[in-house]
């Protein structure tokens, strides 16, 4: 029923959290119910993305829900199952320059699939957190860091703004920037965590309006833009190019 799954969401959640409760058995149960829900509902793709070096599992024209009643899909909307044209970016141009992430402290915030903290752990970060407020994101980013032969990154699935600044080299945000209020929460996180630990922040954006209008555009420096693959652009209506920028604002 609807409410068993949202008992085990929040388990999955707490399993991947720093704070857990709930029993450890019941726990496993909902992971692995997840895993094989996801394994169930996704298809493992490669070549079509900015970074073909990485197989992700992800929602396709061959999955059952791409043509399912959406009322029928149990759990939030899929996010996670989406490699979002921002977050392909700024994938890309870490593993073109593995130095930046080299050593680091990475933070992937709202890491959805997971491939922008996969990306750093390839480049050879010292420490890798994926957080994303969606459990089920969690779930999927260890299926997707095993599919390309890695040990996952921690995964916490509370919402990190609501706590102190976190003390990371860098933090990555693949497109986040799709809602004005949460942006703006984020814009001040970010310059709080900054302010606090020197932390440096990269973006990746396809240009959505919500980032273009937002108060943190001008403050951003550019450092790489890519143009799309034709399946991204189809399936990302009126957009052809993805940048990546670096926030450096004078505080
Ligand atoms: C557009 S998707 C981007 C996913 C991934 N970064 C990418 O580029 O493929 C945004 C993600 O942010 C997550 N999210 C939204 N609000 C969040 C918050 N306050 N803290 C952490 N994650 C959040 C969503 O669950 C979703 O997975």
């Amino acid at each position: 029923t609807g409410r068993k799954v949202l008992i085990c969401s929040d388990s999955v959640s707490a399993l991947y959290s720093i704070q857990s409760g709930s029993s450890h058995t019941f726990r496993r149960r909902c992971v692995s119910h997840s895993r094989r829900f996801i394994g169930e509902n996704t298809e493992v793709v490669g070549e079509q993305s900015l970074t073909p070096e990485l197989r992700l599992r992800l929602f396709t024209p061959s999955c059952r829900f791409w043509t399912e009643r959406p009322e029928l899909w149990p759990y939030e909307d899929p996010y996670w199952a989406i490699y979002w044209p921002g977050g392909q970016a700024l994938s890309r141009f870490l593993l073109d320059h593995p130095a930046v992430c080299r050593g680091q402290t990475v933070l992937d915030l709202g890491s959805g699939c997971g491939a922008s903290a996969i990306a750093a752990i390839l480049c050879g970060a010292a420490h890798v957190v994926a957080n994303d407020i969606d459990p089920m994101a969690a779930v999927a980013t260890h299926m997707n860091s095993e599919l390309n032969g890695l040990q996952p990154p921690v995964c916490l699935t509370h919402n990190i703004m609501g706590s102190p600044p976190a003390a990371f080299h860098l933090i990555l945000l693949g497109d986040m920037f799709y809602d004005q209020s949460l942006a703006t929460s984020l814009h001040s996180w970010l310059n709080r965590c900054m302010e606090t630990h020197g932390t440096k922040v990269l973006i990746g954006d396809p240009g959505r309006a919500q980032f273009e209008e937002h108060a943190i555009r001008r403050l951003l420096r550019p450092l790489a833009q890519f143009e799309l693959p034709d399946s991204v652009r189809e399936e990302n209506y009126g957009l052809s190019c993805s940048g990546v920028w670096s926030y450096t604002p004078e505080l």
